[in-house]
């Protein structure tokens, strides 16, 4: 059993202060170019205990990709193995998240895995609801269940910000309409996808989702099941093999626990039967992954030795 105490995050999380401005705040989405490097923050859910944290852990962020693993975990419910990897392969690519290279390669065009975006746009064109808000309201209400609070909801701002700058992921959507992946109103889905990656939360929120997916899919408090456990170990595996883009394999050596980062600088990792991690720093390194996250989570990594390979 990993046992992770309040010193462990804050004289890590100082320790790691000094690479907060190393790094680039993404600018592709306008609303979020200004968010301050400075804003760090860290939190561990324990399964079965309480939660703890540091830094800023009441700042709330917009979520990103890490919502690709929950639109995926719903679409899974919702459809099952069968239908879902119909859609969407299962196998990492060495291209950068928003690459349109390699859905040419394949025919038909079927995105490498749910990660990348062009996969997480084929995953939540299958959310279930009669239009983008009805789709947008399934997701919330699984991630308040995850994360047990209602308050969870989108930044409108920053959903408008990049619907109105979606160009590459719009690109991405008709090139897999055109080839059957994609189905419906393209932009009714670019609508879902930008108010999905702009749901909002903190460090502790993001720390119970993901101390859900160590505890194979069950509620930490509660026991309650909250994703099925074949779900969960789907999840997790994506997170492993692409959960950092082009950086999972070196992610995997160095940290070696499934994770997911978002472009606005939240990690969210799994300890497994231990429970979740949430670090969140906005400087991003080149492959789009936070800088102190990463820092973060490898120095705690070799301190608990908690690497599951
Ligand atoms: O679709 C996009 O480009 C963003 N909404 C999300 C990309 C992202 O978070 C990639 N993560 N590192």
């Amino acid at each position: 059993m990993i046992n992770i105490t309040q010193t462990d995050l804050t004289d890590w999380l100082e320790h790691v202060r000094i690479y907060a401005n190393n790094g680039n705040i993404i600018d592709y989405i306008p609303a979020l170019a200004n968010q301050q490097p400075e804003t760090i923050g860290v939190a561990y859910y324990p399964v079965g205990g309480q939660v703890i944290s540091t830094g800023q852990d009441e700042y709330m962020f917009t979520i990103q990709s890490v919502s690709k693993i929950l639109t995926l975990a719903l679409a899974l419910i919702q459809h099952g193995e069968e239908a879902v990897f119909s859609r969407v392969d299962k196998e990492p690519t060495s291209e950068p998240f928003h690459s349109v290279a390699k859905l040419e390669v394949k025919d038909p065009a079927k995105p490498f895995n749910p990660m990348i975006n062009a996969g997480a746009l084929a995953v939540t064109n299958m959310i279930k609801g009669r239009n983008a808000d009805e789709m947008v309201d399934e997701l919330l209400k699984l991630i308040r269940k995850l994360s047990a609070d209602d308050s969870i909801s989108f930044d409108p701002e920053v959903a408008q910000s990049e619907y109105d700058t979606a160009y590459l992921n719009r690109a991405l959507c008709y090139f897999m309409k055109q080839h059957g992946i994609v189905t419906g109103d393209v932009e009714e889905l670019l609508d879902v996808y930008t108010k999905q990656c702009a749901i909002q939360m903190n460090v502790k929120q993001l720390a119970r989702i993901a101390a859900v997916f160590a505890h194979d899919g069950l509620d930490p408090d509660t026991n309650e099941i909250l994703i099925p456990g074949y779900v969960a170990r789907i999840c997790k595996t994506f997170m492993v093999t692409c959960g950092m883009y082009n950086e999972s394999g070196t992610f995997a050596i160095n940290v070696g626990i499934p994770a997911k980062s978002g472009v606005s600088g939240a990690i969210m990792g799994v300890i497994k039967r231990c429970g979740g991690i949430a670090v969140f720093g906005p400087a991003l390194n080149e492959k789009g992954n936070s800088v102190v996250g990463i820092k973060f989570l490898e120095k705690l990594a070799e301190e608990k030795n908690w690497s599951i390979f």
